[in-house]
């Protein structure tokens, strides 16, 4: 078995997910609700910074999804007690936080890079922290050189070995000036994880401000700590001895909204998204309706739908915040398989992010992916050396096929072609999408869509 394939099956059994493939009857459209809860890329980050305080944090709204088990057995094996008072509650205790050997830290990470941000909260409680070789979706370098640079800044060590990086603080770390080369994401998570209890002010430049950045800050301000953000896309910190727990609800996942409404979309159908709301989800909201989707914003969610005719061919650059994220342009893309004429969508963000799109090839659809980008002068996004761009060409009629899970979004991109597909398709390596969406072989069915699971056991949540 390759090592994608087992990352799927260890992501499916942490959640439950009996089944690592799906056989989908498709060419039905997805009618129905479903709710998101807690954002994958906040809660992970929320759950890290219990390790900061001195007393209990609780944080509502947790997904059940494979990350945050990666994340509970990281913190666990550090020492931090995990108790779950009712679902999607999670309360944590930072009292006795220990070093974990490498082993076990490697056991617990699998295919996640979150260790990566365990390095400030550590170095602050312990004075050292391990970082085994990481992983995440295989979607480029994903290079941390960033994190290493700013917790050099800060005044760690870094060393690397044969297991990974070993980082020790031999002095209390102390605030820093530092420009990030681009606003990454976890990048500048990283930094405000080590600067809130560093010694002096940070200023950060060319920070990320990606709304679940915005409530970790929420969340760090409620455990006492001092951060301003400012104009362009700087964020300023000023250190302090001791932070406390916090009591949070995580903001909602907009990647998940996203992928339903692309869901939508593509099966013609209509689904409406509980918890969802208009803010976060702007930029997708005004291509949505571009391509010729409607959505509805309603008190406790978004109602998303095909309304019925021809979709329009749309030109999408991925960018970070307020951008079109790139995690939005998977399951998008595949309803513009069914728009008239010609989509471009521009990846500025990965190098290496349209490898699923071989799969809806394989299913009908048009996609010529261009591995260095293509001159426009049309361009918002100045163009980086890692750009990639696919061009769709439609409308195709989608068929089924036999297609395997690359990634997390790519994934969830292949569910909704098979859903839209004539015929049958089998997806495997499903596991990898329970990374970050939770129960979504309930929602789908939930939703009136048309599935098997090779198993006697016909649900995820069995358990
Ligand atoms: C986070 C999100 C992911 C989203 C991405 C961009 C989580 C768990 N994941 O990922 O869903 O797609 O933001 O919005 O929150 N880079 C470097 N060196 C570094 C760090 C990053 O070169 O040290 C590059 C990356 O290779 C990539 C770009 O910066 O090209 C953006 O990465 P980043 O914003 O850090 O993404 P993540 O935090 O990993």
């Amino acid at each position: 078995m390759n090592s994608l394939a087992q990352d799927s099956q260890k992501a499916a059994a942490r959640v439950g997910l009996v089944s690592d493939s799906i056989t989908i009857h498709g060419g039905k459209p997805l009618r129905g609700r479903v709710e998101v809860r807690g954002a994958k890329n906040l809660v992970t980050k929320a759950m890290v910074a219990s390790l900061l305080a001195d007393t209990p944090s609780t944080l509502k709204g947790v997904p059940e999804i494979s990350d945050v088990a990666v994340v509970s057995g990281l913190l666990k094996a550090h020492g931090v007690a995990i108790d779950s008072s009712a679902p999607g509650v999670l309360t944590l205790d930072p009292s006795n936080v220990v070093g974990a050997h490498f082993a076990e830290i490697d056991a617990h990470a699998g295919s996640s890079r979150i260790p990566i941000l365990f390095c400030g909260p550590l170095l602050h409680q312990l004075g050292e922290a391990f970082i085994p070789d990481l992983g995440g979706c295989r979607i480029g370098d994903r290079p941390i050189d960033f994190h290493l640079n700013a917790l050099r800044a800060f005044g760690a060590v870094v060393e690397k070995s044969y297991q990974g990086i070993h980082l020790t603080a031999p002095q209390k770390l102390v605030g820093a000036d530092i420009e990030l080369p681009f606003p990454s994401v976890g990048a500048t998570e990283q930094v405000l994880l080590t600067a809130v209890r560093a010694e002096g002010t940070t200023e950060l430049k060319n920070a990320a401000i990606e709304p679940e950045i915005m409530d970790l800050i929420a969340i760090l301000q409620k455990m006492g700590a001092i951060i301003s953000v400012e104009p362009n896309r700087v964020i300023v910190i000023e250190g302090v001895e001791t932070l406390r727990g916090y009591t949070h609800t995580a903001i909602f996942d907009r990647n998940e909204a996203a992928s339903w409404a692309a869901a939508a979309l593509a099966t013609g159908g209509d689904i409406t998204v509980g918890g969802a709301t208009q803010q976060e989800l702007m930029t997708f909201l005004n291509v949505y309706r571009k391509v010729g989707g409607e959505f509805d914003v309603l008190e406790d969610g978004i109602r998303f739908w095909h309304p019925g005719g021809p979709l329009k061919p749309v030109m999408i650059e991925t960018d970070v915040h307020p951008g079109f994220m790139t995690d939005w342009q998977q399951p998008l893309i595949v309803a513009l398989t069914q728009a008239e004429g010609e989509s471009v969508v521009h990846e500025t963000v990965y190098e290496n992010r349209f490898g699923f799109t071989e799969a809806l090839n394989e299913m009908g659809a048009n996609i010529v992916v261009h591995q260095s980008g293509l001159a426009s002068i049309t361009r918002r996004v100045p163009r980086r050396p890692l750009e990639q761009a696919a061009v769709i060409t439609g409308p195709t009629p989608l068929h089924g096929a036999d297609v395997r899970v690359p990634d997390l979004r790519g994934g969830f991109s292949h569910l909704i072609a098979a859903l839209a597909a004539e015929g049958t398709s089998t997806v495997s390596n499903v596991g990898i999408i329970s990374r970050g969406y939770e129960l979504f072989i309930d929602k789908l069915r939930q939703l009136g869509a048309d599935f098997e699971l090779p198993s006697a056991v016909a649900s995820d949540t069995a358990r």
